[in-house]
């Protein structure tokens, strides 16, 4: 496989190292900084093109037709993939959880449609069996040359594409913060990072076991158990920012959102990123991070802000 870092479809330069100065850290000698992955492209943003890329080289080199995926009514993955694929000029499918749903019951949809995507409504029932192998050789036959790329990105080619983001980190790295969910994204910055810098996970689903999750990913890239065990040493989970759950949100992360982006012109989404960043905070009060370089890496998803702002009657990002 080529495992160029550059890739003609979308330029991760753009991705920028920002440093921000938050008074009461910058006195206690705290560097912070944001890998700006947000700002690859609006709809391929974050880990969703880091995800995707090898797993589009692999299309692109073993000639398919397509690629075909899953993901529920708001799914970044399912917006990134069909946006990547139209780019790209290969076909996608998308396998969509909710029957009851269309093409026109929301803007996630509608663009994926736009964009030329098959959509296709599953029950819950059926989505269940997203991961059984069977189920995906089945679809893999009815959609032949159309090459499978699992929910969320989530799968080894996912992973060496995150990974791939220390290679555009040239500072000194303590602590990293990331938000977490299928923990593609967290194992592929584990797998690259540092030696001895820490790696801080927060999941926003909740009671979500963070640890478990990561071993059984590391365990199948790595083929030795001790070895996942090792460098999970380095992780710290923080499950206590969730807000609730997936997909759920409080007027206080909402108002969170307005702040940081007042203050700090970053823009950060109530369901993956704001969770994150405001447990960061959170933590970076503790005295045990002074004089730390601290990075947060900035996962997108901010084209869900449109919909979470039609669906409060509020504006996010002033300037
Ligand atoms: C914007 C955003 N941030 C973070 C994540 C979590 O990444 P992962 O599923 O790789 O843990 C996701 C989900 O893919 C996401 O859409």
């Amino acid at each position: 496989m080529n495992t160029e870092t550059n890739h003609p479809l979308f330029d991760t330069s753009l991705s920028i190292l920002q440093e921000i100065n938050i008074p009461r850290f910058t006195a206690r000698g705290i560097k912070l900084y944001i890998k700006r992955d947000d700002l690859i492209h609006e709809e391929v943003s974050g880990n969703k093109w880091r995800k995707l890329k090898y797993n589009l080289l692999q299309v692109q080199q073993g000639n398919y037709t397509g690629v075909f995926t899953f993901g529920g009514a708001y799914s970044n993955h399912l917006l990134a993939t069909a946006s990547a694929a139209y780019r790209a000029k290969i076909k996608s499918i998308g396998f969509v959880r909710g029957e009851e749903l269309t093409e026109n019951s929301n803007n996630t949809l509608e663009r994926c449609a736009e964009l030329g995507m098959q959509l296709i409504f599953i029950s819950r029932g059926e989505y269940a069996l997203r991961n059984d192998k069977q189920y995906v050789d089945e679809l893999k036959s009815e959609h032949t040359n159309f090459y499978f790329v699992p929910e969320g990105g989530g799968n080894y080619l996912g992973m060496v594409g995150c990974q791939e983001i220390w290679k555009e980190i040239n500072k000194p790295v303590d602590e990293v913060f990331v938000a977490q969910g299928t923990t593609t994204t967290s194992c592929g910055l584990l797998l690259g990072k540092p030696a001895k810098s820490k790696l801080h996970v927060i999941p926003v689903l909740k009671g979500f076991d963070a640890y478990e999750e990561m071993l059984n990913k590391l365990k199948w890239f790595l083929f030795q158990e001790d070895l996942a065990k090792e460098l999970l040493e380095d992780v710290i989970v923080h499950p206590d920012y969730h807000f609730g759950g997936y997909g759920k949100y409080t007027p206080e992360l909402l108002a969170f959102i307005q702040e940081m982006y007042t203050y700090y012109k970053i823009p950060l989404d109530p369901i993956y990123t704001a969770k994150a960043f405001y447990g960061m905070l959170h933590e970076l009060e503790s005295k045990q991070y002074d004089n730390k370089q601290v990075l947060f890496v900035h996962t997108g998803g901010i084209q869900v802000c449109k919909e979470i702002e039609k669906k409060n009657n509020i504006t996010l990002f002033t300037n």
